[in-house]
């Protein structure tokens, strides 16, 4: 693709850089002060490939957001409770969003658990989730029960990101029918794309027969590593696949990201002078741009 250069910013004819999307590069304002809060915009963060960074991406966004004074939610929907984890918390004896989907009668705040960064309150989840999609598939509106717990949450957010589980099965399928946006992360890695068509097509489906006002906020590249053709490669077959839908963020890898989770903090606090922390920042900083976030 002509002016499609991938990789450490080059300089064009005006001298202005280039991004590694192949876009002019752009900083992205700092967010305005909000005048008050709520109601949110839902995103779910998706893709049924394993490993991709959804869920460092919605810890580590869900932080961004915080810092630029969003009133933040973040919801872990994968039995694995990696989100839970990742905010350090430890989701045993307590509410979790599990107990939100079986008992419709259930106050949602109930299970809301206030996480140590300002701002940004969590829904944990942890292994029982895995029983809710056999439990709920003979519910009536089976695919709406999160949203009917998320619409009574709304009023108090600016945002709430859903860490979806790496399936397009029920539970993917609730959080897409909740959300207003979807977020894909994708690693730039061969094989990013097998899967993406799928993807769409399933919110395409999801927009025809439950939620007709889903949009695609935008793919997010993960993992780039700017040093190999093979990521650089793939980051163009992503851009020529799909053009501005690409965000012009993209997220380096770096071993930051495994330490980080392990300390239970979300890298823009674990170091937030290292690039990947500037990175989400960055990103919270577009999708506010965009329209994505208030
Ligand atoms: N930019 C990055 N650089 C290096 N490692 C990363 C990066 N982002 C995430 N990781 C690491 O890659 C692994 C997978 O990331 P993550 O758990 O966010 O993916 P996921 O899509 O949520 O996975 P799953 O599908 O299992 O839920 C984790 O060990 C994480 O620490
Ligand atoms: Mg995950």
């Amino acid at each position: 693709m002509a002016g499609t250069k991938t990789g450490a910013a080059k300089a064009s004819a005006e001298d202005t850089p280039i991004g590694p999307t192949g876009r002019p590069y752009q900083g992205f304002p700092t967010p305005p002060k909000l005048e008050g809060h709520g109601p949110a915009r839902i995103i779910a963060l998706c893709n049924q490939k394993g490993g991709v960074g959804k869920t460092t991406t919605t810890i580590n966004l869900a932080a961004a957001l915080a810092g630029y004074d969003r009133k933040v939610l973040a919801v872990d929907f994968d039995p694995q409770g990696a989100l839970s984890a990742g905010l350090g918390i430890q989701p045993h004896d307590i509410p979790t969003v599990y107990d939100l989907l079986v008992d419709g009668k259930r106050d949602p705040h109930d299970a809301v658990v206030r996480s140590h960064v300002p701002n940004l309150d969590v829904i944990p989840a942890n292994i029982d989730l895995s029983a809710a999609e056999v439990q709920l598939v003979n519910e009536v509106a089976r695919e709406t029960i999160l949203s009917r717990v998320l619409r009574k949450l709304a009023p108090e957010y600016d945002v709430i990101l859903i860490d979806c589980q790496p399936s397009l099965g029920l539970l993917t399928v609730n959080a897409l029918t909740a959300s207003h946006g979807v977020l894909i992360p994708l690693e730039c890695e061969f094989f990013a794309l097998r899967g993406v068509a799928l993807l769409i097509e399933t919110i395409d489906k999801v927009r025809d027969r439950l939620n007709p006002s889903i949009e695609l906020d935008g793919l997010l590249a993960t993992m780039y590593d700017p040093r190999t053709l093979h990521s650089r490669e793939v980051l163009e077959r992503v851009v020529e696949a799909f053009g501005d839908d690409v965000l012009e963020t993209v997220i380096g890898r770096t071993v930051k990201f495994p330490d980080a989770s392990v300390s239970g903090v979300p890298i823009t606090e674990f170091a937030p002078e290292h690039a990947a922390a500037q990175a989400y920042l960055r990103l919270a900083r577009e999708l506010v741009a965009r329209g994505a976030v208030a």
